[in-house]
């Protein structure tokens, strides 16, 4: 049966994934009521990434700053704005960060999800019944040798305090449901890129340093594995999952697009040379092999198989026509890229890297 809800919750909104998943509901499906963003709004989220929906659905789109571990404004926003769907994105996302200082994601990704658990609980003891679904991510099933997929059943084994958080608050969610009864789902996605995406992370880092001429920096060997998905394919992943997932389930989202890093950033020098009619050679030249990131998960790989055969759910973008989107659409927002460099991107690439 396919669930449908009045209102919903989005937390961490303004941010690369929630940022993608309000503009996809709001004007790819059939829902027809409103969403509030409740995003803290830390370096991470921006605004901007939502300027066109704020301009467009002014009447049924709200942004709210505030923190996900505050109880009273969770409390009350479910409460005024009726909310009976709360979809969890806000967190703390990166892993070099986490390894710097793993402070704020105990706060946001365990402490978070907790408090908003809390505010769900209530409300469904309140008789008013309410869904949770947590977007959680691959990381927390480890790391892979050559062969096999992370699967459902594939026993938890995060490996840095980035995905031991993620981990602990999938564990959460999956108690509160078993021991309170709260409706949930949960997702587990492999790695997303696309427009809006933080240049702190691997895609978006190389193509702004293409733009700007300077050493693209590769971890250690270059040969750990990720597998991308174009964040539009998640976004649509969630939805499917919020609205027709079995309860209590979770469902492991990918598009079977594994690549080594190396293999992944030279790509993206001949894409940007497709763009900009450059010789491929003027980029391939900016890889620098750094030092490597420590405790390197060696591989990901997602087994979509549950998602595709329940529900139906298919990646609709090719890694190569998803990272010439990707690449055209920095190039042609070169304003966001520059609002979001002023800030905190600058010292962080001073923090990293020498030049
Ligand atoms: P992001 O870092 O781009 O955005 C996170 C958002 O959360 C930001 O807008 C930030 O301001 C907000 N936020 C942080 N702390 C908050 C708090 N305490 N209260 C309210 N808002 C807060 O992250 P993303 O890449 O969009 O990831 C979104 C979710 O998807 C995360 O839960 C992440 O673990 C998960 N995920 C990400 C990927 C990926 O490849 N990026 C893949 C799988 C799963
Ligand atoms: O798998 C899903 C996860 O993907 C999400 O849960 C995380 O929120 C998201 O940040 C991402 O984590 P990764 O650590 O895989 O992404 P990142 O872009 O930081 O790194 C991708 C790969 O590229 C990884 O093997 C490390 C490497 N890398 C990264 C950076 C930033 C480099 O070689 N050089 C770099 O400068």
């Amino acid at each position: 049966m396919k669930r449908s809800f009045h209102h919903l919750l989005v937390t961490g909104g303004a941010g690369f994934i929630g940022s993608h998943f309000i503009r996809y509901v709001l004007t790819k499906t059939d829902f027809t009521g409103k969403i509030v963003n409740l995003d803290k709004l830390t370096y991470a989220g921006n605004p901007l990434n939502l300027s066109d929906i704020e301009r467009h659905f002014s009447d049924r789109y709200e942004l709210v700053r505030g923190d996900i571990a505050d109880l009273e404004l969770v409390r009350h926003l479910i409460q005024t704005k009726q909310i009976d769907c709360v979809i969890n994105f806000a967190a703390e996302s990166h892993v070099d960060r986490s390894i710097d200082g793993p402070s704020d994601f105990i706060q946001t990704n365990v402490v978070g999800t907790f408090t908003l658990l809390e505010a769900v609980r209530e409300t469904q003891e309140s008789k008013r019944p309410i869904h949770f679904h947590h977007v959680s991510t691959d990381e927390v099933f480890g790391s892979l040798g050559p062969d096999g997929f992370f699967k459902e059943s594939t026993p938890y084994d995060p490996k840095s305090p980035y995905s031991a958080t993620k981990a602990a608050s999938d564990h959460l969610v999956r108690a509160w449901a078993h021991t309170y009864g709260l409706s949930v789902t949960l997702s587990n996605c492999s790695n997303n890129y696309g427009p809006f995406h933080f240049p702190e992370k691997l895609i978006p880092l190389t193509i702004t340093r293409m733009m700007e001429g300077k050493p693209i920096p590769i971890y250690g060997d270059g040969q750990n594995i990720r597998d991308w998905l174009y964040v539009e394919d998640h976004a649509e992943a969630i939805w499917l999952v919020i609205t027709q997932g079995r309860m209590g389930e979770s469902y492991n989202v990918g598009g079977h697009n594994e690549r080594n890093n190396l293999e992944l950033v030279r790509a993206l020098c001949y894409t940007m040379a497709s763009h900009t009619q450059t010789e491929p050679e003027s980029y391939l030249k900016l890889i620098t092999f750094v030092k490597d990131r420590p405790g390197h998960d060696r591989r990901y790989a997602i087994d979509p198989t549950k998602i595709e055969t329940e529900l139906g759910w298919k990646a609709r973008h090719s890694l190569e026509e998803g990272l010439d989107l990707t690449v055209r659409w920095y190039l042609n927002n070169q304003d966001w890229l520059e609002s979001v460099k002023s800030g905190s991107y600058r010292d962080w690439v001073r923090h990293h890297y020498t030049t």
